[in-house]
């Protein structure tokens, strides 16, 4: 028989795994159920622990509600999801690991990946000047909030150890758990120290002018953002901390998972960078500034590895708003409508509904 009789009929196919993320109906309501009861646990612990007056209290609660909620979850839910998997595979099994209370801490760290996505997108939206955040003015825009959100920002960082300590201080894992999350907000603030510097060359701190110098924007300049800046605390830390809760311990798989996790990171950054300039805001929920704020991006160094000099003289004196204003812009009536212009892929897909890889059910909300 040749190849083709040999391909396998649908009937005999082996059952697809069950998907690893469990999204169902019934996970989604316990991860957000569980977090009405956090949230409430950590306003009383903070507000007893410290004496608040009832409207820090209030203003710590809101804190809370308006920051960590309203994204897609997908890192929180990814804990438990990656949790049941490894605890599957596990000797003893599933059903010996996967105790109710098991499940709940899980969603609970869950949670805390989530007050760590929520603490780093406060403070990153104020140092890349956006204007909303999944659907809404980004925290520090709000008139009574302005630059206290720095403080919020931190705050919702410190509560995540709050958490760990109260509900896994003791347990074998504890440690590192810890140690996963300390990695992970200081790789991530070294990924937005490059996503911040890296535009700049040579020439950090000696101030913006002229064109733009094009010799940071490398493949492998992008690489490290992104891996820093996104992948380690999107893809690494929650599967990582399933992993911890499981009981691995052999380095070496966590080594395996952080490879797989970093090239999930970089494909969801590159998709991201891609909305940015061209998602349609009512669906991401935010309104991009990777233009103005001339950030590496995969559209800025795939454009510059590509685009015949004319093109490329033309988009050096227009990037981050170079030459900005109607005057300079030309057709787009702005350097950024220029810059978007310029580049084939405004054609190609000249919105995501083009490109179903680019889906924004994936990134969507930035959160
Ligand atoms: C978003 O990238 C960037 C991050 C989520 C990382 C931010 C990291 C920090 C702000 C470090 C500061 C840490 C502390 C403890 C305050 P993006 O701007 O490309 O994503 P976006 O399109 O969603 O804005
Ligand atoms: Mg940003």
């Amino acid at each position: 028989a040749g190849a083709a009789d040999a391909a396998p009929s649908p009937t005999r196919s082996p059952p697809l795994p069950p998907p690893l993320l469990d999204d169902s109906k019934e996970e989604r309501a316990a991860f957000l159920s569980a977090f009405d009861t956090l949230s409430g646990e950590l306003v009383a612990d903070v507000r007893s622990t410290y004496g608040l007056p009832p409207a820090a209290a209030d203003y710590l609660a809101q804190v809370i509600s308006y920051n960590v909620p309203h994204g897609k979850l997908t890192r929180g839910l990814a804990v438990g999801a990656c949790f049941r998997a490894v605890a599957a595979a596990s000797p003893a099994g599933a059903a010996a690991a996967v105790t109710p209370a098991a499940a709940q801490t899980a969603r609970l760290l869950g949670w805390c990946v989530e007050l760590l996505q929520a603490c780093f997108l406060v403070a990153d939206d104020i140092m890349d000047d956006s204007v909303t955040r999944r659907g809404r003015p980004c925290w520090y825009r709000r008139p009574e909030i302005g630059l206290k959100a720095v403080n919020d920002a931190l705050l919702l960082e410190g509560l995540i150890y709050r958490v760990v300590k109260r509900h896994l201080g003791g347990a074998p894992c504890y440690g590192k758990v810890l140690e996963l999350f300390h990695d992970a907000t200081f790789t991530t603030e070294v990924g937005q120290l490059l996503d911040l510097t890296t535009m700049e060359g040579e020439a950090v701190g000696v101030g913006a002018g002229g064109d733009v110098d094009t010799a940071a924007f490398t493949p492998e300049a992008l690489r490290r953002i992104y891996h820093y800046k996104t992948a380690h605390y999107s893809f690494y830390l929650p599967v990582a901390l399933g992993m911890a809760l499981a009981g691995a311990a052999d380095g070496a798989e966590y080594d395996a998972a952080r490879e797989v996790c970093m090239e999930l990171g970089a494909y969801f950054q590159a998709t991201d960078d891609y909305l940015d300039a061209f998602g349609d805001p009512a669906v991401t929920g935010k309104v991009g500034t990777d233009i103005e704020d001339r950030k590496v991006t995969w559209l800025a160094v795939d454009f510059l590895g590509r685009a015949p000099p004319a093109a490329v003289a033309e988009w050096r004196r227009l990037y981050g708003g170079a030459g900005g204003g109607a005057a300079a812009g030309g057709g787009g009536g702005s350097a950024v409508a220029r810059v978007k212009e310029l580049d084939p892929l405004s054609r190609v897909f000249p919105s995501w509904r083009g490109c179903p890889a680019l889906s924004p059910s994936l990134v969507s909300g930035g959160g």
